[in-house]
């Protein structure tokens, strides 16, 4: 794909597809819960498409009704799959399943695409086995596809040291059916959607903030009820276009029903320390969950800034962009602490330096991040995406702001998480 023309100006309102991790987690628990489950406006894209087949696969019916998700809960009482199962590209989907697949006495095995057959699984299936699932794998069990025989299992408690949400929530969805109690602890609170859900489908549970970190805790044995979810507009997809706006040279955009949790909305409190206009509007909560209105107008010049290794839990999908946005500001700006990048759909540090320096801006590259010189200009190149969404969004955005041809060498792979990304970019650009 050719991106040749130079935006000049955004407009108007849109509302970008619903969140990616609430659309897989309204499945997730629709399906464990007893009772029905209705998910309006559910993300419907291929990584939350591979959680629902997975979910059919054991027996759960479920049935798409234009935007949104009918779910026939299993009160976790699933089928033996007749075959492997098969996550795709999905992160979340492989690590949260496999916390359900563990309570299941039957076999079951997991896999995924190339790319997801190359990201680690220990995280998820080292506590899963202390429980006392049996899960093998390749590598010992750190690479799909794995095999999971589970059932019979007890509580535990558990450090989770990356502070990754997946961990946490695939211990949580093991620990509803474990004997006594499970209890994650982490260092920085990852994103919560696990929590908010559990309570809204009726489960207790206690968090609580303490000297060793943030600790969740529920009991095993707990009975779900099914709910009416609406699935809020992702804060990781409206980060493109509010990128665009900030860095257009005139325009104003309205960013509609936006998920504003403080454990994901740590890009624009960034962009708000770099100086941009951008307002949270209409602040209001939508099952359980913090929705807003986000106002942003272009044409402020931004200044360099500082990411550090608490701070990126709460941003670590939208780094990609913010990069771009580093790329155009004024100053230096650093990336620390973010080592977990180098496993995500790709290695996005490689990525972001890579396709950056490409762009003609200064990059330095650390082990856990990187340095950007920012510059007044991006000059258009060939970007490689490795197929990773998060990587040509964020590249198509830059692309749109920088002078002369940009070409992005997979623009499909936009559809694990926003199939129509550039027609509805184009719904809000004029061009120079
Ligand atoms: C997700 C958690 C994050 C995030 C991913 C979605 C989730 O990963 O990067 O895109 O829905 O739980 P980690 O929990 O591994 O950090």
């Amino acid at each position: 794909m050719r991106i040749d023309r130079r935006v000049n100006k955004v407009r108007g309102e849109i509302r970008v597809p619903s969140d990616k991790s609430i659309s897989h987690r309204a499945v997730i628990l629709g399906s464990v819960a007893g009772g029905r489950t209705v998910a309006r406006k559910w993300l419907r894209s291929a990584d939350t498409l591979a959680t629902l087949d997975l979910f059919r696969a054991l027996g759960t019916r479920i049935e798409e009704r234009g935007e949104d998700l009918l779910i026939e809960g299993r009160s976790f009482l699933f089928e033996e799959p007749a075959d492997v199962l098969n996550a795709q590209n999905s992160g979340t989907t492989a690590r949260i399943c496999m916390g359900v697949l563990s309570t299941q006495p039957f076999f079951s095995v997991i896999t995924g695409d190339g790319s997801l057959r190359n990201r680690p699984m220990l995280r998820v299936v080292e506590p899963l086995r202390e429980m006392g699932a049996r899960i093998d794998g390749r590598e010992m069990g750190n690479r799909l596809p794995v095999s999971v025989r589970g059932g019979g299992l007890r509580g535990i408690s558990y450090f989770n040291k990356r502070s990754s949400a997946q961990v946490k929530s695939s211990l949580l969805m093991a620990g509803l059916r474990a004997e006594g109690l499970t209890e994650v602890v982490e260092p920085v609170l990852s994103r919560d959607h696990t929590e908010r859900m559990l309570s809204f489908f009726g489960a207790k549970l206690v968090t609580v903030s303490e000297e060793r970190g943030h600790i969740v805790k529920l009991e095993g044995g707990q009975e779900l009820e099914g709910r009416e979810v609406l699935c809020p507009a992702d804060p990781s997809s409206a980060a493109f276009f509010c990128a665009l706006a900030v860095l257009a040279p005139e325009g104003e955009l309205i960013l509609r029903e936006v998920l504003v949790n403080p454990t994901r909305d740590g890009f624009y409190r960034k962009l708000r320390e770099m100086g941009a206009d951008l307002e949270y509007e209409n602040l209001r909560e939508v099952s359980g969950e913090p929705v807003a209105d986000i106002r942003v107008r272009a044409g402020r010049r931004l200044k360099g800034i500082k990411v550090s290794g608490e701070e990126i839990p709460s941003m670590i999908d939208e780094i990609p962009i913010l990069a771009v946005v580093m790329a155009l500001a004024e100053g230096v700006s650093e990336v620390r602490g973010a080592r977990e990048l180098r496993v995500k759909e790709s290695d996005r540090i490689k990525a972001v330096v890579k396709n950056l320096r490409g762009m003609g801006v200064e990059v330095e590259e650390l082990e856990d991040g990187f340095i950007i010189e920012g510059r007044k200009r991006l000059r258009g190149a060939r970007i490689e995406t490795f197929g990773d969404h998060r990587i040509a969004m964020a590249f198509a955005i830059a692309g749109l702001l920088a002078e002369g041809e940009t070409e992005l060498d997979d623009p499909d792979c936009v559809k694990v998480s926003y199939p129509n990304f550039f027609e509805d970019l184009s719904s809000i650009v004029e061009y120079s």
